[in-house]
């Protein structure tokens, strides 16, 4: 994919033993895009054509997504956020990136960004928040979570397509834009299931950091879709309020998946706030 001026590299290194990928464009300052759950960092790719005018943007796939490779183990132990995070310092590592950077999750993605904040502060200059939570589950969305780890594999990824669907977009979204629509369905199709069980697992025992952001003191950018069912505005804009340093912004015209559903607004948002570092 060309970006621009600006061409999409694919880097491949061998982190915990296991071989990851991972997408670099761009020159400037480091900033990571970490994707969501069940997708892969082409989620990113109006973020990246933007962003990359700019910076050094650097977008991982997570082990089991897109072209990174996961082991027999992962699915059935599963992954814990904390473990994604150790291995996107490792890819971080494994590209000499000596930098802080900015980095930005989205919805999993923040589950791990929290994790890489606590593993690595000297590693962080600012902090993305899209469309995520701090909260850990309810018990009921945590054995959701495990019953579809156990039967993904018997059932395949359709049943996580009309599950999930629905969940993800705005109204106008299913009204006026099918090809987005069928974007997300096609990434959640192709997304492989033990990738899926592996990140079930993990989600579902992931840690509660509602008590800590008021210490996550950096420069944070906190977005939410206004009609975001996954990861509501309130519950973002709470966020925003206990960190000592962020600002929050609802985005109209999209649900849970802001950065393909309004990505001018979110790049415009993206490019204010990491140019006013
Ligand atoms: C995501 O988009 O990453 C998921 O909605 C996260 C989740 O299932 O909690």
């Amino acid at each position: 994919m060309t970006t621009g001026v600006n061409i999409l590299t694919e880097h491949q290194f061998t982190v915990d033993q296991r071989q990851l990928t991972c997408h670099v464009t761009g020159e400037g300052a480091p900033l990571v895009l970490v994707h969501g759950f069940p997708f892969d960092h082409s989620m990113w790719t109006p973020q990246i054509e933007a962003l990359a005018t700019n910076f050094q943007v650097i977008a991982p796939d997570l082990r089991g997504y897109g072209k990174s490779a996961i082991n027999e183990s992962d699915a059935s132990k599963g992954v814990d956020m904390a473990t994604y995070a150790r291995d996107v310092a490792g890819l971080l590592d494994c590209l000499q990136v000596r930098e802080p950077i900015i980095l930005c999750g989205f919805s999993m993605g923040g589950y791990i960004l929290w994790q890489l904040i606590k593993q690595s502060p000297e590693r962080i200059r600012a902090l993305i928040l899209c469309d995520t939570r701090a909260a850990a589950d309810s018990p009921e969305a945590s054995a959701a979570r495990l019953t579809m780890a156990k039967t993904i594999t018997d059932t395949g990824v359709e049943p996580v397509v009309e599950s999930l669907v629905p969940k993800l977009l705005a109204a106008d979204t299913f009204a006026k834009h099918p090809e987005i629509v069928e974007q997300v369905s096609t990434m959640i199709r192709t997304a492989s299931p033990p990738a899926i069980a592996a990140s079930q697992r993990g989600m579902a025992r992931r840690e509660d950091v509602m008590a800590e952001l008021a210490n996550f003191d950096w420069p944070a950018l906190v977005i939410a879709g206004r009609e975001d069912a996954i990861s509501s505005p309130a519950e973002m804009r709470g966020i925003a309020e206990q960190m000592p340093q962020a600002k929050f912004v609802e985005i109209a015209g999209a649900g849970h998946m802001t950065v393909l559903e309004n990505p001018s607004a979110v790049n415009q948002e993206m490019l204010d706030f990491a140019d006013s570092l």
